[in-house]
């Protein structure tokens, strides 16, 4: 399989058709994310619909939802467990925009921008814990054991990474265990719950699973080389942000290693500053060292073992749509 980079001229993946097999499924989802965010304190309904409502791309709750539909489940307690998903993705969305100092996101002001970072913090606790009564009423433990491993797991990630911020000596190895955790178990988790309500023996549950985690790991993998390759308003996010925060993300990384000295020790030296304004110097350097199209490459390694998890299931629309999902997850400007 080739990159996007290595071959500009891949097939596009047609997310909107994607969209279209879910859009019924994924219509009851935002109904039910709508009704659970209602609170009558009113800067947890204005913050929660300023995010809700901007446009995210509902990844994580329609691979719920595929996961499901893919196994054959016939019930109805996906809608809730994929509103689950995304109020737990939003939460830490909020969360993480005060951590990183974003002001953009999903093409708008971030909430931290607006109504500053306690309302932020606050209001994320309030979808997390929301989240956790929502998936108490679905009255399954093992779905309980999964989610409330899967959002200590995400914790443990943020915390992960923040002892790497500024820190350039972090290695690939470092690296790939902050976004397994942060970042890959939300959508391993997404891909299990539909097995879980299936009631799906062994093999098949850890194939989905499998496939959620090393799509989640492209997924961040590519989000990181988008943070210096991406359009803004494609993106709807700030080009730069991992560079101010000094993220030691893969470009860097690779770049690190196989630049000249000089180039190294300005990449060192950015990442221990933080410095936005080197962005430009680094995003030529992270050019001339191919450490972009390693980036790719390595995000397209990870797509494609998540399509062979897959291998194990049973052919249908929604297969095929898992399998679509993985490489638009590498495809993707935004
Ligand atoms: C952003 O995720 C956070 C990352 C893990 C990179 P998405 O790109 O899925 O965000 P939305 O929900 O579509 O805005
Ligand atoms: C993903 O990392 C954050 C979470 C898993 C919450 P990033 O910090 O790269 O995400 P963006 O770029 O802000 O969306
Ligand atoms: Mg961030
Ligand atoms: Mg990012």
């Amino acid at each position: 399989m080739s990159s996007t980079i290595a071959s500009p001229t891949a097939p596009k993946i047609d997310f909107k058709a994607i969209q279209q097999l879910m859009a019924p499924a994924m219509s009851q989802v935002d109904k039910k994310i709508l009704r659970e965010l209602n609170s009558d304190v009113l800067l947890i309904n204005q913050i929660g619909y300023h995010i809700v409502n901007s446009g995210g791309k509902r990844l994580r709750p329609m691979l719920v939802a595929l996961s499901a539909c893919a196994l054959g489940y016939e019930g109805s307690e996906h809608t809730t467990l994929a509103a689950v998903i995304e109020f737990i993705h939003t939460a830490t969305l909020l969360h993480d925009d005060v951590v990183d100092e974003s002001d953009m996101r999903r093409g708008d002001d971030t909430a931290n921008a607006i109504w500053g970072n306690a309302a932020s913090i606050l209001v994320g606790d309030f979808l997390h814990t929301r989240s956790f009564e929502m998936m108490v009423s679905v009255d399954n433990m093992r779905v309980m054991e999964l989610l409330s491993h899967t959002t200590n797991a995400i914790a443990e990630g943020e915390v992960l990474q923040l002892l790497n911020v500024n820190n350039p000596d972090t290695n690939e190895a470092q690296y790939l265990e902050v976004i397994r955790r942060k970042t890959a178990k939300l959508f391993e988790a997404s891909t299990q719950l539909g097995a879980i309500l299936a009631n799906k023996d062994e093999p098949i549950e850890t194939a989905i699973a499998s496939y959620g985690l090393h799509l989640g790991n492209a997924f961040q993998i590519m989000d990181d080389m988008l943070d210096y390759t991406a359009d803004v308003d494609e993106l709807g996010k700030n080009l730069g942000d991992d560079l101010a925060e000094g993220k030691p993300t893969l470009p860097l990384i690779h770049a690190m290693q196989h630049g000249s000295k000089q180039q190294a020790d300005f990449i060192k030296e950015s990442i221990s500053k933080g410095d936005r304004t080197a962005y430009l110097d680094i995003l030529a350097i992270i050019k001339s060292t191919g450490s972009l199209e390693y980036t790719a490459a390595f995000a397209d390694k990870e797509a494609q073992k998540a399509i062979d998890a897959l291998n194990i299931l049973p052919n249908s629309d929604y297969k095929k749509a898992m399998e679509q999902l993985a490489l638009f997850s590498i495809q993707r400007s935004y």
